[in-house]
């Protein structure tokens, strides 16, 4: 059973959404600090650093003041520079960033007190050094320390972090022909499933997971070639999906998710509802982007931009008459993000939303095969929603359901290259996947795609059906 002091600081970490190391990862880069914020994320390091430090909520934790220096600058820079992002799609941090960061971290200091700040921030570390031990069974000790393997995006040595660890039993180092060798002991390997309890019972896995996600619709300028691939049915299932949400015209209308703009303009939303205005909202710079090409080579009037997530809508209360969410909800927090739209609607309004479900036949036939090397491939629900989910969630927030519904549409997953990259960049099999370290996930890409060809050549059908879930909603 992990240590209670552990918990609360996980979640004292999320409630102040703060995030740290796997957020790097999946942004694939280092923020950036313009050198005249660099005076003051020092003075606020210092500042902090000097507050009283509960050795007793630590345990037996031998942190040292320069870890914990190094631990708040971290903080500070990977949640400044995830704000960063979603406000301007770069890294590199402004100074409303960094502030909003320290008013974050000191939000947390002044509730549960510096040694929870460290747990909090020394858990996602550790996790990430536990898993790929755990992974490889034995590390080099030059990979452990250089982090080569498994925490590539951090630029210091890793050495003081293997010391630790040794120093409170959860690492040994035994020597092998030529070199020494990091391993679990068994208190580390206790410690690995208490890890993977702890991120389970706080939801930090699915912040985890969620920020990847965002992270992830970053890196997909391809997405329209990408989803046309894959899904080639998907632009006749936006049509009919715009043509039976029942919208007159002249609405104010809100988007989720639009993304590039593939609803919104391809599947013609804009065209077809003609809104007096049409705000769409997505996270992804990227993705907004495309949109806003698209929107300018329609001269389409009334449309605006916003940066920004489903679980908290930069909008007034009762701003829109209507919204609607094409496959985007499956990647939001349901339990935040149904009643900001109810939030955001008028009295009357109503919401459009798309969802895809779970595959199950496809699951225990070809996909069992081919990636049958991620040995428990489950599907996460971050790609595919239970059919009671958003039907569920909405009543909580209020909203009347009007009607739900199953359709379906065709997956190809005949181009093992792009089948496994959307698995992978999507985390289809997030349960898996999340238990490897940052390398392993890279090799078993390679094996995938490999077994996926292997798969055709012997000519295994890569063609299914898929079904979508269609929720009408109405505040009433
Ligand atoms: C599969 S795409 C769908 C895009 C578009 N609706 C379409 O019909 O093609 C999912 C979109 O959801 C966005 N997204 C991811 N997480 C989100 C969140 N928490 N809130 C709102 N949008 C999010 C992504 O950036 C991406 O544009």
């Amino acid at each position: 059973m992990y240590a209670p002091e552990a918990e609360k600081s996980v979640r004292l970490f999320l409630k102040y959404g703060l995030v740290s190391d796997p957020w790097q990862a999946a942004a694939r880069g280092h923020p950036t600090l313009d050198p005249d914020l660099e005076s003051t994320l020092r003075a606020v390091v210092n500042e902090i650093a000097s507050e009283p430090l509960d050795r007793l909520v630590l345990d037996s934790w031998p942190i040292t003041q320069a870890q914990i220096e190094t631990g708040i600058r971290e903080v500070l820079l990977s949640s400044g520079s995830f704000d960063a992002y979603l406000a301007t799609g770069s890294l590199t941090l402004t100074a409303a960033s960094l502030h909003e960061a320290i008013r974050r971290v000191r939000l947390l200091v002044r509730e549960g007190g510096l040694a929870r700040l460290m747990l909090g921030y020394g858990y996602t570390a550790l996790v990430e050094n536990l898993m790929a031990v755990r992974h490889y069974g034995s590390m080099r000790e030059e990979d452990f320390v250089s982090g080569r393997l498994h925490r590539p995006w951090v630029s210091r040595s890793l050495e003081y972090e293997l010391a630790a660890g040794m120093a409170v039993g959860h690492y040994e180092l035994v020597p092998g022909v030529d070199g020494r060798f990091v391993k679990l002991t068994r208190r580390g390997a206790a410690l690995w499933r208490d890890a993977q309890e702890l991120w389970r019972v706080t939801g930090y896995a699915d912040t985890r997971h969620r920020l990847s996600m965002m992270a992830e619709f970053a890196n997909l300028a391809d997405l329209d070639e990408l989803t046309n691939l894959i899904l080639p049915d998907f632009m006749d299932m936006r049509r009919a999906f715009i043509n039976d949400c029942d919208i007159p015209a002249g609405a104010k209308l809100l988007e989720v998710g639009s993304g590039s703009g593939m609803l919104t303009f391809d599947a013609g939303l804009y065209d077809t509802l003609r809104p007096s205005s049409l705000t769409c909202v997505d996270p992804s710079p990227v993705l907004t982007g495309l949109a806003m090409k698209k929107a300018k080579r329609r001269h389409a009037q009334g449309v605006r931009f916003v940066r920004g997530v489903a679980e908290s809508l930069p909008f007034p209360p009762e701003s829109f008459d209507h919204a609607l969410a094409f496959a985007v909800m499956q990647y939001t927090d349901r339990e935040q993000a149904l009643p900001e739209l109810y939030r955001v609607l008028r009295p009357g309004g109503s919401v459009a939303i798309s969802v895809p479900l779970d595959l199950p036949a496809l699951h225990q036939t070809v996909m069992q095969r081919w990636f049958k090397p991620l040995q428990r491939p489950s599907y996460g629900s971050f790609v595919f929603v239970s059919p009671d989910d958003i039907p569920e969630h909405a009543l909580a927030a209020g909203f009347r359901v009007l009607s739900v519904s199953t359709k379906t549409t065709s997956l190809d997953y005949s181009r093992p290259e792009l089948t496994v990259r959307i698995m992978m960049q999507f985390h289809v099999f997030q349960d898996t996947l999340s238990a490897l370290p940052y390398q392993a996930r890279l090799d078993l890409r390679d094996d995938l795609i490999g077994r996926g060809r292997y798969l055709l050549s012997r000519g295994a059908d890569m063609r299914f059906e898929a079904p979508m879930q269609w929720v009408w909603l109405q505040k009433p």
